[in-house]
């Protein structure tokens, strides 16, 4: 893909599967090797994930990821700096935005080049290895974002470095 996402045809998640943002909020973050700007002091956390529950797991892999995945519910509390992720892509379907100017962006050579406001509830694709974060004003709270990254998204690390990686084990 040319840009640094796409749209994809997934069905929508029912809503009764997503719990509510403000239960997601409280919810203890979840521990997981991969980089995400997650401090251990709370008050300085801006960004972490949050579990999802068996019902939404088991209705996700029966209904669109048929590969094997990883899950769970990424909480920002403000903006995301420019960064590039160990994964090569993953998917969102983002529940909420955060606030009506917050946008997501792709920069090269530290200029902006592209940027988005994602619309809610649809899933995109978006490629994690170009250099890419969020601005705006996080007026409505924190942005709250369902997120599915397919082990097969680190097929370009091996096995040692993937494991000390994300802390997950093949068989
Ligand atoms: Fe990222």
């Amino acid at each position: 893909m040319n840009t640094f996402y796409e749209y994809v045809d997934f069905p929508k998640v029912p809503k009764e599967l997503i719990e509510a943002p403000e239960v997601i909020f409280k919810k203890p973050p979840m521990t997981l090797k991969i980089q995400l700007d997650s401090p251990n002091d709370p008050a300085k956390r801006k960004h972490w994930p949050v579990a999802i529950s068996d019902h939404l797991y088991t209705w996700l892999k029966d209904n669109i990821f048929k590969e094997e995945i990883l899950v769970w519910y990424t909480v920002s509390s403000g903006e995301l700096e420019a960064h590039k992720d160990v994964r090569q892509y993953c998917y969102n379907y983002i529940l909420v935005t955060g606030g009506d100017d917050v946008v997501t962006y792709k920069k090269q050579n530290d200029k902006i080049v592209e940027y988005v406001k994602f619309e809610p509830k649809r899933w995109l694709k978006l490629d994690n290895h170009v250099l890419h974060g969020t601005f705006g004003e996080f007026k409505n709270g924190p942005r709250i974002l369902l997120q599915i990254t397919p082990i097969e998204s680190y097929s370009h690390l091996d096995r040692d470095v993937f494991q000390r990686s994300i802390g997950y084990k093949t068989v």
